[in-house]
């Protein structure tokens, strides 16, 4: 008997956080202004092992789109995650996250998002920023 269990839940279910943010469109512009900060940084931009930041930058936008409940192409790709594993080898301390967050807080006011929507988005990439720092000093 068909009942309301043939109805794919996704239909029923609210739109995922990705999906009200405008989908991968929206992911590509905050990564990609991300990116040309970083480029610019005399900082950050020697941490990135190549000198293309064209890789680096779809690896990050394909993480971002799979957290916020897009498509799972980055752990197709890549495996689990282990973001902090994977940032081990480069040194990470204060200074590297205060560049890294102000160039993402650009990148982040550009897409014009809703108050709410800027405000989750914001509360996680500075969770995760403060999660990543490796070293000392
Ligand atoms: C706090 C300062 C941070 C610094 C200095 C930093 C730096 C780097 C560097 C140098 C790489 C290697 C580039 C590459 O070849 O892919 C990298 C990779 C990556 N980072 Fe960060 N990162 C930071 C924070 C974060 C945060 C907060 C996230 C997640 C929200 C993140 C997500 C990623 C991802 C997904 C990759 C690629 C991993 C892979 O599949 O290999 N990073 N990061």
């Amino acid at each position: 008997m068909v009942g309301v269990k043939e109805i794919r839940r996704g239909k029923l279910q609210e739109q995922t956080f990705y999906e009200q943010v405008g989908g991968e469109e929206t992911f590509r512009r905050l990564v990609h202004r991300f990116y040309e900060g970083v480029a610019e940084d005399p900082l950050l931009k020697p941490m990135y092992p190549e000198e293309d930041l064209g890789p680096a930058e779809e690896r990050f936008t394909l993480f971002l789109i799979q957290y916020w409940g897009g498509p799972t192409t980055y752990s197709k790709n890549r495996g689990h995650p282990r973001l902090r594993m994977r940032h081990a080898p480069f040194k990470v301390d204060q200074a590297a996250h205060d560049a890294w967050l102000k160039h993402m807080r650009v990148a982040v006011e550009e897409l014009g998002l809703s108050e709410e929507h800027e405000h989750t988005l914001w509360n996680y990439l500075t969770y995760a920023a403060a999660s990543m720092v490796n070293t000392a000093g």
